[in-house]
């Protein structure tokens, strides 16, 4: 009996680690310097994707998170520790800065009326860039998963920049639904 389940324990878990990224788009995406990730999940929200790979020996995972913006916004992506949603969301953001240079910032927001600049998260972020092409932003990081751990709330975004910097963003629709929990293990994301 036991011997006959196992292969089909062993499938499903197979299945299950395939078929989030089967079931989704993100599949066929690719990336600048061949990066490639070994799992993806397309969030549902404001056609983003993101990409990871998870290093268990050291906990971090290298991330490529991907949506279209007009290059005058701004995208973000972001990890929330200790909540859901905006507060507490430790984002990196990419836009083009007063210099005209597609940046990478990181930024914790502790209120809804924040004055976005770069500075410290609550966790390690090992390198941090961005490009656009093809009417999309691309996030590459590195970051080390808070406490360790695999199952974490994220929520994205994308919005407005004035003086080059981040303002704000729609207040309807998909920009206050692009929030969900991603499992770094498996590759699943759940959200609204
Ligand atoms: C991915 O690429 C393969 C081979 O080119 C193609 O058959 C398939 O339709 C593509 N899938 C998606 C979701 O674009
Ligand atoms: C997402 O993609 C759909 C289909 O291509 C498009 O209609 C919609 O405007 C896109 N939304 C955003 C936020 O880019
Ligand atoms: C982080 O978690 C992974 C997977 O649970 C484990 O293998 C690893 O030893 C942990 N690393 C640290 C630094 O705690
Ligand atoms: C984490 O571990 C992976 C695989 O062991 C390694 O390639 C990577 O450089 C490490 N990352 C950091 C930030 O130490
Ligand atoms: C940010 O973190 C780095 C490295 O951990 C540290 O050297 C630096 O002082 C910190 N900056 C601020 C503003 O806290």
């Amino acid at each position: 009996m036991a011997a006959l389940m196992r292969p089909a324990i062993l499938l499903s878990l197979i299945i299950s680690l395939i078929l989030p990224c089967l079931a989704q788009n993100c599949l066929n995406d690719t990336f600048s310097n061949n990066r490639l990730y070994t799992l993806c999940s397309s969030l549902g929200r404001l056609n983003a994707t993101l990409h990871w790979t998870y290093h268990p020996s050291n906990g971090t995972a290298d991330i490529a998170y991907s949506a279209p913006q007009e290059s005058s916004g701004f995208v973000a992506w972001a990890i929330n520790p200790s909540s859901s949603g905006m507060i507490g969301a430790n984002a990196i953001l990419a836009f083009y800065d007063s210099t005209a240079a597609v940046t990478a910032i990181t930024y914790e927001f502790s209120n809804y009326t924040p004055s976005v600049r770069d500075s410290n998260l609550s966790f390690r972020v090992y390198s941090r860039e961005a490009e656009y092409s093809d009417g999309k932003y691309t996030i590459y990081a590195t970051v080390a998963l808070p406490g360790n751990r695999t199952t974490l709330n994220t929520v994205w975004q994308a919005g407005q920049v004035s003086g080059g910097v981040p303002v704000g963003h729609a207040l309807s629709g998909d920009n206050i639904k692009s929030m969900g929990s991603t499992d770094f293990l498996t590759g699943e994301s759940s959200g609204s």
